[in-house]
Protein backbone atom coordinates (compact mmCIF):
# COMPACT_ATOMS: atom_id res chain seq x y z
CA UNK A 1 0.00 0.00 0.00
CA UNK A 2 1.14 3.26 -0.88
CA UNK A 3 1.36 5.49 2.42
CA UNK A 4 0.76 9.52 1.38
CA UNK A 5 1.31 12.15 4.05
CA UNK A 6 -0.86 15.93 3.16
CA UNK A 7 1.55 19.03 4.51
CA UNK A 8 -0.94 21.34 4.70
CA UNK A 9 -0.59 25.36 4.65
CA UNK A 10 -0.74 28.78 3.25
CA UNK A 11 2.84 28.76 2.02
CA UNK A 12 3.02 33.03 2.00
CA UNK A 13 5.39 32.28 0.55
CA UNK A 14 7.29 29.20 0.98
CA UNK A 15 10.43 29.34 2.88
CA UNK A 16 13.41 27.36 2.89
CA UNK A 17 11.51 25.57 6.30
CA UNK A 18 9.03 24.21 4.44
CA UNK A 19 11.12 22.99 2.20
CA UNK A 20 12.81 21.17 4.74
CA UNK A 21 10.11 19.74 6.28
CA UNK A 22 8.78 18.39 2.82
CA UNK A 23 12.08 17.33 1.53
CA UNK A 24 12.47 14.55 4.87
CA UNK A 25 8.69 13.75 4.72
CA UNK A 26 9.56 12.59 0.96
CA UNK A 27 11.93 10.48 2.89
CA UNK A 28 9.65 8.73 4.91
CA UNK A 29 6.62 8.47 2.94
CA UNK A 30 5.76 7.29 -0.65
CA UNK A 31 4.38 10.51 -1.85
CA UNK A 32 3.88 13.48 -0.08
CA UNK A 33 0.83 16.11 -0.92
CA UNK A 34 1.74 19.70 -0.34
CA UNK A 35 -2.04 21.08 0.57
CA UNK A 36 -2.42 24.65 -0.54
CA UNK A 37 -4.82 26.89 1.61
CA UNK A 38 -6.98 28.68 -1.48
CA UNK A 39 -9.97 29.85 0.58
CA UNK A 40 -8.40 30.79 4.20
CA UNK A 41 -9.40 33.85 6.25
CA UNK A 42 -6.20 35.74 5.70
CA UNK A 43 -5.70 37.90 3.13
CA UNK A 44 -2.58 36.23 1.87
CA UNK A 45 0.02 38.87 0.13
CA UNK A 46 0.60 36.19 -2.99
CA UNK A 47 -2.25 35.41 -4.97
CA UNK A 48 -3.15 31.13 -5.16
CA UNK A 49 -1.75 30.89 -8.02
CA UNK A 50 1.39 32.79 -7.20
CA UNK A 51 1.74 30.56 -4.03
CA UNK A 52 1.54 27.60 -6.12
CA UNK A 53 3.74 28.32 -8.61
CA UNK A 54 6.66 29.19 -6.34
CA UNK A 55 5.87 26.08 -4.33
CA UNK A 56 5.76 24.20 -8.11
CA UNK A 57 9.87 25.78 -8.84
CA UNK A 58 10.96 24.84 -5.10
CA UNK A 59 9.71 21.14 -5.02
CA UNK A 60 10.53 20.46 -9.07
CA UNK A 61 13.36 18.43 -8.13
CA UNK A 62 11.99 16.60 -5.58
CA UNK A 63 9.69 13.35 -7.58
CA UNK A 64 7.39 12.12 -5.03
CA UNK A 65 5.98 15.91 -3.61
CA UNK A 66 2.47 17.29 -5.50
CA UNK A 67 1.07 20.32 -5.24
CA UNK A 68 -2.72 20.71 -4.93
CA UNK A 69 -5.35 23.08 -3.38
CA UNK A 70 -7.86 22.35 -1.34
CA UNK A 71 -10.70 24.44 0.84
CA UNK A 72 -12.93 23.73 3.55
CA UNK A 73 -11.88 21.03 6.17
CA UNK A 74 -8.55 19.46 5.98
CA UNK A 75 -9.58 16.35 7.24
CA UNK A 76 -11.96 15.71 4.36
CA UNK A 77 -8.78 16.99 1.77
CA UNK A 78 -6.75 14.33 3.73
CA UNK A 79 -9.80 11.52 2.81
CA UNK A 80 -9.88 12.82 -0.46
CA UNK A 81 -6.11 12.09 -1.39
CA UNK A 82 -6.75 8.68 0.32
CA UNK A 83 -4.38 9.82 3.46
CA UNK A 84 -4.33 9.00 6.92
CA UNK A 85 -1.75 11.29 7.60
CA UNK A 86 -1.12 15.13 8.31
CA UNK A 87 2.98 16.54 8.80
CA UNK A 88 3.30 19.55 10.55
CA UNK A 89 6.63 21.08 11.26
CA UNK A 90 7.36 22.06 15.27
CA UNK A 91 9.70 25.34 15.17
CA UNK A 92 9.61 26.18 18.75
CA UNK A 93 7.64 25.79 21.88
CA UNK A 94 5.70 29.08 20.77
CA UNK A 95 4.30 26.26 17.87
CA UNK A 96 3.07 24.37 20.56
CA UNK A 97 -0.02 25.34 21.70
CA UNK A 98 -1.79 26.27 18.58
CA UNK A 99 -0.58 23.05 16.96
CA UNK A 100 -1.33 20.54 19.82
CA UNK A 101 -5.19 22.55 19.52
CA UNK A 102 -5.00 21.91 15.60
CA UNK A 103 -3.59 17.84 16.36
CA UNK A 104 -6.79 17.53 18.61
CA UNK A 105 -9.11 19.10 16.56
CA UNK A 106 -8.44 17.41 13.58
CA UNK A 107 -8.69 13.83 15.59
CA UNK A 108 -11.71 14.89 17.15
CA UNK A 109 -12.73 15.70 13.35
CA UNK A 110 -11.60 12.36 11.97
CA UNK A 111 -9.88 10.35 14.36
CA UNK A 112 -8.13 7.27 12.00
CA UNK A 113 -6.04 10.59 10.61
CA UNK A 114 -2.72 11.29 12.90
CA UNK A 115 -1.12 14.29 12.70
CA UNK A 116 2.81 14.03 12.99
CA UNK A 117 5.35 16.55 13.93
CA UNK A 118 8.78 17.19 12.44
CA UNK A 119 10.90 19.30 14.71
CA UNK A 120 12.36 21.91 11.82
CA UNK A 121 16.13 21.90 11.71
CA UNK A 122 17.87 24.20 14.16
CA UNK A 123 18.94 26.85 11.08
CA UNK A 124 15.10 27.36 10.34
CA UNK A 125 13.93 27.53 13.89
CA UNK A 126 13.44 31.50 13.25
CA UNK A 127 12.17 31.41 10.17
CA UNK A 128 8.53 31.87 8.79
CA UNK A 129 6.45 33.43 5.75
CA UNK A 130 5.20 36.64 7.94
CA UNK A 131 9.50 37.43 8.23
CA UNK A 132 10.10 36.79 5.09
CA UNK A 133 7.70 38.84 3.58
CA UNK A 134 9.01 41.86 6.37
CA UNK A 135 12.49 41.33 5.48
CA UNK A 136 11.76 41.75 1.56
CA UNK A 137 9.93 44.84 2.13
CA UNK A 138 11.83 46.43 4.00
CA UNK A 139 14.49 45.55 0.80
CA UNK A 140 16.85 42.86 3.46
CA UNK A 141 18.05 39.80 1.70
CA UNK A 142 16.10 36.42 1.68
CA UNK A 143 19.60 34.76 0.78
CA UNK A 144 19.26 31.02 2.60
CA UNK A 145 15.76 31.77 3.58
CA UNK A 146 13.48 30.56 0.45
CA UNK A 147 14.63 28.80 -2.69
CA UNK A 148 17.40 30.97 -4.90
CA UNK A 149 14.81 30.77 -7.62
CA UNK A 150 12.31 32.54 -5.83
CA UNK A 151 14.27 35.14 -4.22
CA UNK A 152 13.46 37.37 -7.14
CA UNK A 153 9.87 37.08 -7.70
CA UNK A 154 9.57 37.90 -3.75
CA UNK A 155 11.06 41.09 -3.66
CA UNK A 156 9.58 42.13 -7.30
CA UNK A 157 5.74 41.70 -4.93
CA UNK A 158 7.12 42.52 -2.30
CA UNK A 159 10.44 44.59 -2.22
CA UNK A 160 10.80 48.91 -2.09
CA UNK A 161 10.24 49.73 -5.96
O1 LIG B 1 0.45 27.86 7.00
P1 LIG B 1 -0.70 28.03 7.95
O2 LIG B 1 -1.49 29.27 7.61
O3 LIG B 1 -0.29 27.98 9.39
O4 LIG B 1 -1.68 26.76 7.70
C1 LIG B 1 -2.86 26.60 8.44
C2 LIG B 1 -3.71 25.45 7.90
C3 LIG B 1 -3.98 25.61 6.42
C4 LIG B 1 -3.00 24.16 8.15
C5 LIG B 1 -5.05 25.48 8.71
O5 LIG B 1 -5.59 26.77 8.66
C6 LIG B 1 -6.09 24.49 8.20
O6 LIG B 1 -5.94 23.31 8.34
N1 LIG B 1 -7.13 25.05 7.56
C7 LIG B 1 -8.21 24.26 6.98
C8 LIG B 1 -9.53 24.43 7.74
C9 LIG B 1 -9.66 23.39 8.84
O7 LIG B 1 -9.58 22.20 8.61
N2 LIG B 1 -9.86 23.88 10.08
C10 LIG B 1 -10.05 23.00 11.22
C11 LIG B 1 -8.74 22.46 11.76
S1 LIG B 1 -7.72 23.70 12.42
Amino acid sequence: MQRTAIYPGSFDPVTNGHIDIITRASKIFDKVVVGVLENGAKHPAFTFQERVNMLKVAVAGIPNVDIKSFSGLLVDFVKQEDSSVIIKGMRAVSDFEYEFQMALLNRKLAPDIETIFLATSDKYCFLSSSIVRDIAKHGGSLEDLVPDELIETICEKLGKS
